[in-house]
């Protein structure tokens, strides 16, 4: 069966069981800034299980492609992928536990033909929390069905975000491959961490279109299904290397022997394509924060993987191609943004070659000092900051002079199974940049934030505020200073009284709402009378027109500026903005105070 078959069997099986088919919702959460990407089917549907009246239908079906980038490191095994799709079924008050198990079972055995003995379950154990699940325990029982029981890290799902509806899971499980999994959303989980009951219980399941193909075809794992296999053979086609069955190849190349799993570097090069071209689809360019530079991350590690396949750019483009031909039927976004994709790809893909050079140089250096078991020194930093342990320092400068991203050093060095002294990197990279400790954590770890500069974003969210403050007070406010630092904004502007709270709101929301529209942020050069025409703020343009340069930011259509920069790409990237405190700041000044709160995953 292939992923046609699948998904339409699905969606019938559940229309007939009286469901809506909704369409998919984009990889961009809409109303949703606390986290980047789509990751789960019943994101778009979170508010219904709380306003089961809004709901389009009580009972709905959905094939929904989901990013999860929490699944990054993992890929290259079996399994696991960072765009992947489910298919769900849910319901707002419409049926529960009995019929959710019920059906999930009849589907796998009446439609699938799944055969009995290659299924089991699993159900969630209960904690201090929350209960163990007996409801579903019985049902199972009464189906003559074997389940497992575990804890919450396996059965528990939710809440997206920190707060909202979460509950007991039952999982169905094919040869051993989890490949459904049925939420039973009966508690909302406050901010406080703290659980109450929901009044209508909720139905959410996915089941994982890739390991289902994987369990009914009886394949080794989600890149020989038919959603990758055309491309891992245009990979062996063009590398002229075989994707084989052992996990083991020798090759040789410049007179080197090589043993590489060539596997895992073909399915993490196919699954960071079609992630990438997914993500770019909804017009998210490569980025040094937020979501674009997740597709920066895919594309580089991809890159990485090529270039010791021995393949020159553009490479990636090419299988890109072949995903964007095989997918538009079912996503036809992608022929669409076919442009635009390849663009991304190609751009950074060049890009990266010559960091990429550095990346190797840095194995290798971490090859000799671990060989020589000795703290060899380069330019007097150290390699390795003690036998087992690569250096911050190293990784650091490296970072620093060559640009060699440090979540890339970080998977060298895990490669070869050292650690990494994350506290010396952490320190210099604060010393130098200026970044709170926990944005270059996470950072360091690969985050979703990536390469945020905090202040950055603060800069660009300035602009807005402005604007935004005009448009509540009138075009008589300008700004009279402004003062960022890693922590707060503070930015004084021209108005004669206090603000009362409702204008405080509505410009708070007014920045929000522009953040969320993800409006680009262009720059260009400009000259004085352009710049008038479009009303700019021009705070400063003698300064501007002594250096020779008149730059000029525009959000949108929204606000223009004469700014010297720097700013990020796309408001979006700013996180959510929140005014902390309006108060006076001296005669006809006032002063406001705002902080952002980043994004993080769901
Ligand atoms: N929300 C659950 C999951 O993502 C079930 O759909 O696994």
């Amino acid at each position: 069966m292939d992923s046609r078959n699948l998904r339409e069997k699905f969606i019938k099986f559940f229309e007939g069981k009286n469901h809506k088919l909704v369409a998919p919702a984009s990889l961009i959460p809409e109303n949703d800034p606390s986290v980047l990407f789509t990751t789960a089917g019943m994101q778009q549907f979170k508010r219904f299980y709380t306003n089961p009246e809004e709901a389009p239908a009580k009972n709905i079906v959905t094939c929904q492609p989901c990013i999860r980038t929490s699944d990054i490191d993992n890929v290259g095994d079996e399994t696991h992928l960072t765009f992947l799709e489910m298919l769900g079924n849910f319901s707002f008050g419409g049926y529960f536990k009995k019929e959710a198990i019920e059906w999930g079972y009849e589907f796998l055995t009446d439609e699938l033909d799944i055969e009995p003995e290659r299924i089991t379950s699993t159900i969630f154990s209960g904690d201090d929390l929350n209960s163990r699940d007996d409801e579903s325990a019985g049902i199972l029982e009464s189906m003559r069905l074997k389940y497992k029981e575990y804890s919450r890290e396996d059965n528990f799902w939710g809440p997206t975000g920190d707060e909202g509806p979460c509950g007991p899971t039952v999982e169905f499980y094919i040869d051993g491959i989890e490949v459904w999994n049925l939420v039973f959303n009966e508690y909302y989980k406050e901010k406080d961490g703290s659980y109450r009951n929901l009044q209508t219980i909720g139905i959410d399941t996915g089941m994982g279109l890739e390991r289902m193909l994987v369990a009914l075809n009886k394949k080794n794992d989600v890149f020989q299904t038919d959603l990758f296999w055309s491309v891992i053979q245009e990979i062996e086609r063009l590398t002229d290397l075989k994707y084989g069955s052992k996990s083991d190849i020798e090759y040789i190349k410049d007179n080197k022997q090589c043993w590489v799993d060539i596997r895992k570097k073909f399915r993490i090069i196919a699954d960071h394509v079609r992630a990438t071209a997914f993500i770019s689809a909804e017009k998210i360019e490569v980025a040094n924060t937020g979501r674009g530079y997740i597709v920066r991350r895919l594309i580089r590690r991809a890159t990485r993987r090529s270039k010791s396949l021995g393949m020159n750019q553009p490479f990636l483009v090419e299988l890109a191609d072949v995903f964007i031909k095989s997918f538009s039927t079912y996503y036809p976004i992608l022929k669409e943004e076919k442009d635009f994709i390849r663009k991304n790809l190609i751009d950074e893909e060049q890009k990266f070659q010559k960091p990429l050079d550095w990346v190797d140089q840095y194995r290798e250096d971490l090859e000799a000092a671990q060989k020589d078991n000795i703290i060899k020194k380069i330019k007097d930093i150290p390699i390795l900051l003690k036998p087992g342990v690569a250096s911050g320092e190293y990784i650091y400068e490296n970072f620093q002079t060559y640009g060699v991203p440090p979540d890339l050093s970080k998977e060298v060095a895990k490669e070869l199974r050292l650690e990494v002294d994350q506290a010396g990197f952490d320190n210099l990279y604060k010393k130098h940049q200026e970044i709170s400790r926990s944005a270059s954590a996470r950072m360091f770890k690969g985050g979703l934030v990536g390469q945020t500069e905090i202040t950055t974003r603060m800069h660009t969210a300035t602009h807005i505020l402005l604007k935004a403050l005009q448009e509540v007070l009138g075009p008589e406010v300008h700004q009279r200073g402004s003062n960022i630092n890693e922590e707060r904004i503070r930015f004084d502007f021209s108005y004669p009284k206090a603000l009362t709270n409702e204008q405080v709101k509505k410009v708070e929301s007014i920045v929000n709402e522009k953040i969320r529209e993800n409006i680009s942020v262009v720059k260009r050069e400009t000259t004085v009378e352009e710049a008038k025409s479009l009303g700019a703020e021009a705070q400063f343009v003698d300064k501007y027109i002594k250096y020779g340069n008149l730059t000029m930011y525009s959000i949108g259509e929204y606000s223009h500026e004469l700014c010297g920069g720097p700013h990020v790409k796309s408001a979006g990237e700013i996180g959510k903005f929140k005014i902390i405190k309006e108060e006076s700041s001296s005669a006809g000044i006032r002063r406001i105070r705002a902080i952002l709160e980043s994004l993080s995953t769901g």
